[in-house]
């Protein structure tokens, strides 16, 4: 066998869903103990790229080589087989099974037809340890935090001896910390030979790992270089065909009076009182390690989950919110993190989807009005669909989250909580939203923006509030706050 050719060679691929072309004659290649990220805009194509090649949907056209032989008709279980893993955000690992068990499901070890629990524990040991990864296989996988599945997910692959490991946007839902020890572990991997495809929007991280970059826009192939031989403007430029900045530098505008007041609002897990108030036009970011309580707190505040004990007060009048119908309603809204729970109808369509909130009280509906604001929506965010009528399950995944935006936009509201407003959204969009959350302000909003991204917390905020164990423990001015310095206050080190 030809070891020195490519390890995975994609050629010529092309996809079309309902007449539109969405990959066109994609080449795409991977050699042995390679990182090669692929980015792009929203909807550019990465995961339709990365879905034919794990097996789980079919191109029209092109071929799949690996080690030199062609993959016919590729089903998901035979990609895996023949050593392509993918890890998965939402992870196909078993919550109510054990870390151990997770490992060796489908293939057990038994004796005497019974499931050798304590044996399949001690190789789990010994195997995690040998990656030193810290995760006790004996724990339930439901205890794992989000970071600790991927790489379970990962040790998984290995265990099955992958030689191709697919990581889909892996750190869009993990703090610093975490995302840099993830990071690590795809690079030891990639030191033992394993190839990996790497797909993110956050251009450091690519940077930081990448060996190779492929850029993909409008499903072709516009940029693939050595990481060491382009820059990031350049990548963004090949993603977004013109430039756009990492850093966001904003306008300030006058702040009012306090439209919401928070007193010693108590929830779990922590059960600790946080105080704090938002005036009009104000934005807060709310900063911390992941699991510090942030998105807790305001879920409480949202009605989301029952807080313990405390007030809220909005214009001074007090409010009784036991669901997230009641904010809404008294002028509170919010947009999750989560896309799975962040209420879209997915088998509806984009116009419904962006439309229902604010149709939500009307006897009639006014299709017109609808399709000039869906327009009007679709422009102002660059959401990406191939028509108002598109399911929202089809759209791309940062598509999907711009259209929960979309949808709250044309809403009225006092306060607007955005938890993780730009995750997984690309670059150009990015700016988008940022300018929207500025558009809010200046109208007089009070805004609440919880985030991981500490380059936007530090840029977007007028005052960060830094949470550590549920405990409201800083209150910053961001003025020439560094990076570091932020960090060092979620440690509570400084
Ligand atoms: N099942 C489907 N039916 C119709 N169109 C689809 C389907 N799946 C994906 N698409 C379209 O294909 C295009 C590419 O989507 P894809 O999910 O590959 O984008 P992406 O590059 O991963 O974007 P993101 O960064 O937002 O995750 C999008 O315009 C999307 O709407
Ligand atoms: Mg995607």
């Amino acid at each position: 066998m030809d070891t020195q050719g490519p390890l995975l060679e994609l050629r010529g691929i092309s996809k079309s869903y309902a007449g539109v072309r969405v990959l066109n004659h994609v080449d795409f290649s991977l050699s042995r103990g390679e990182v090669h990220c692929l980015v792009g805009e929203n909807g550019a194509g990465k995961s339709t790229l990365i879905k034919i090649l794990s097996g789980a949907i079919q191109a029209d056209e092109g071929e799949i080589i690996l080690n030199g032989k062609r993959c016919r008709n590729t089903t998901p279980h035979q990609q895996i087989e023949q050593g392509i893993s993918t890890i998965y955000q939402d992870s196909d690992l078993v919550d109510t099974l054990t870390v151990a068990d997770n490992i060796f499901l489908g293939s057990e070890i038994k004796r005497f037809g019974v499931i050798a629990r304590k044996e399949q524990e001690r190789i789990s040991r010994e195997f995690v340890n040998s990656l030193n990864i810290n995760i006790d296989p004996s724990i339930l996988v439901s205890e794992l935090s989000t970071a600790q599945k991927q790489i379970l997910q990962m040790a998984k692959a290995l265990k099955r001896k992958a030689s191709v490991i697919i990581m889909d946007e892996p750190t869009s839902s993990l703090g610093e910390e975490e995302s840099a020890a993830l990071l690590q572990i795809v690079k030891r991997l990639s030191r033992e030979g394993i190839g990996i495809i790497y797909i993110s929007h956050y251009l450091e991280e690519v940077f930081s790992i990448a060996d190779r970059i492929t850029v993909l826009k409008d499903g072709v192939v516009t940029c693939v270089k050595k990481a060491s031989d382009i820059t990031s403007s350049e990548v963004i430029h090949a993603m977004v065909g013109r430039d756009a900045s990492l850093f966001y530098s904003r306008e300030r505008f006058p702040i009012g009076e306090v439209v919401l007041e928070v007193k010693n609002l108590t929830c779990p897990p922590y059960a600790k009182p946080v105080s704090f108030s938002l005036r009009k036009g104000e934005i807060l970011g709310f900063g911390g390690l992941v699991g510090s309580g942030r998105s807790e707190l305001m879920n409480a505040l949202f009605g989301a989950v029952k807080p313990l004990a405390g007030e809220v007060y909005l214009h001074g009048n007090k409010l009784l919110i036991s669901s997230p119908q009641d904010a809404i309603r008294q002028g509170i809204c919010m947009i999750n993190e989560n896309r799975k729970d962040a209420g879209l109808f997915l088998q509806r369509s984009v116009m419904e989807n962006v439309c229902i909130a604010r149709n939500e009280k009307k006897l009639f509906i006014d299709i017109s009005k609808d399709i000039s604001s869906t327009d009007e929506m679709v422009q102002k965010l660059n959401l990406k669909t191939s028509g108002f009528q598109q399911e929202v399950q089809r759209l791309s995944g940062g598509n999907q989250q711009k259209s929960i935006l979309a949808r709250w936009l044309l809403t009225s509201f006092d306060v607007i909580i955005f938890d993780e407003p730009t995750k997984g959204v690309d670059i150009g969009a990015r700016e988008e939203i940022y300018k929207t959350i500025l558009e809010l302000a200046r109208d007089g909003k009070g805004i609440i923006i919880i985030s991981s991204d500490m380059p936007e917390l530090l840029s977007m905020s007028d005052t960060i509030c830094v949470l550590r164990e549920g405990s409201l423990i800083h209150t910053l001015s961001p003025e020439q706050l560094t990076e570091e310095e932020l960090l060092k206050k979620y440690l509570d080190i400084a």
